[in-house]
């Protein structure tokens, strides 16, 4: 089995901020609700120039601009692109002069990023190709109704991008994980319905799925990597609800500090928000050498997956 691991990180998040005191004037809400129910404080809104292959152009320059390493392939997780075609892999690969590469465009939703980090795993493997560049950038704000108090508190833009390699990695995946549970397919739509962009999900049934899915990926990759509980471990789950990593925190008897948020500053940023949050947690050296950090993705499909990296 060929060793495989995260050379580099990129993130990009747009300027505007929308805090929970601006929403407070748009629809009847109040930031005690918003905080209390989610852990959001803030969440990025790109401005309507700015489109979803843009941000994931901009996290994937700064992933690439310190690595020589060139990539031959680019995975392009979303579930907001402005097009269908050019599809978004291709225009980031075009913006940033890539050449003899192939790339693609997936779209597993909240678990998009994990899933691109699965399928990059198994094409370097096969010898399809050697570095993968995976971006996952959203705008959630484009399908977002801001009438809707239900859903419009949840959501920002952002893009992060990773450069895999079987070459000179820092940290090595051990461990990947996917599913899907189908029944739940009509749980959280998002698209367009006679002319209206919407979201829509059955909140909570989706935030009990979370809550068990989270804490099975946890053991899950405990159980695949060997983890014994004196191991130094961390959680990156997808930011959806701070609520969600709670109850599992508690249920789990797993400190908080074991997760990784940026939910409150960030918001639900679908396929990207494990990326961001992984960026910054890099950026501020929050592992030392030999940590585990487990990359937990959930959301639309119902899909799940988790990825063990050691650090
Ligand atoms: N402000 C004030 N009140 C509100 C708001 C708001 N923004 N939104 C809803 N309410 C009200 C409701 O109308 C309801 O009032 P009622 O009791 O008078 O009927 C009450 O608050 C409770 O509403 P619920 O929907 O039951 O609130 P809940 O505590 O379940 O929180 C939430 C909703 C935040 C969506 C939660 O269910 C959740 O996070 N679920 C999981 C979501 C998730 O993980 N999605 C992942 C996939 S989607 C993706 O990531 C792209």
């Amino acid at each position: 089995m060929k060793k495989i691991g995260l050379v580099s990180i990129g993130a990009f998040v747009p300027e505007n901020k929308l805090t929970n005191a601006d929403l407070e004037k748009m629809v009847d809400t109040t930031d005690e609700w918003i905080t209390t129910r989610t852990g959001i404080k803030e969440r990025r809104i790109a401005p309507k120039n700015m489109y979803p292959s843009d941000m994931a152009c901009f996290a994937a320059e700064k992933c690439l601009k310190e690595h020589s390493v060139k990539p031959d392939m680019v995975i392009s997780s979303t579930g907001t692109s402005e097009k269908l075609f050019p599809y978004q892999s291709s225009i980031v690969a075009n913006r940033l002069s890539l050449s003899n590469l192939a790339a693609f465009d997936l779209n597993a939703a909240c678990s998009g990023m994990i899933y691109a980090i699965a399928v990059a795993s198994g094409l370097i493997e096969k010898d399809i190709c050697r570095n993968v560049l995976i971006t996952a950038s959203e705008k959630m704000s484009y399908f977002t109704d801001y009438k809707d108090r239900a859903s419009c508190v949840l959501f920002g833009d952002g893009a992060a991008a990773i450069l895999l390699s079987s070459e000179n990695f820092e940290h090595e995946i051990l461990a990947l994980e996917l599913g899907l549970d189908a029944t739940g397919s009509d749980l959280v739509k998002m698209g367009e319905r006679d002319g209206n962009l919407y979201f829509w999900q059955d909140g909570q049934k989706v935030f009990r799925f979370a809550v068990t899915i989270l804490s099975d990926m946890i053991k899950k990759m405990k159980e695949k990597t060997n983890l014994k509980d004196s191991d130094n471990f961390y959680i990156i789950p997808h930011q959806a609800n701070k609520r969600i990593v709670e109850t599992v925190s508690k249920r789990d008897s797993i400190p908080m500090e074991k997760f990784i948020l940026n939910i409150d500053r960030y918001g639900n940023t679908s396929s990207a928000s494990i990326g961001l949050a992984l960026e910054e947690a890099w950026r501020l050296n929050r592992f030392k050498k030999g940590d585990y950090v487990f990359l937990i993705g959930f959301g639309a499909g119902l899909s799940w997956g988790a990825a063990a990296i050691k650090w």
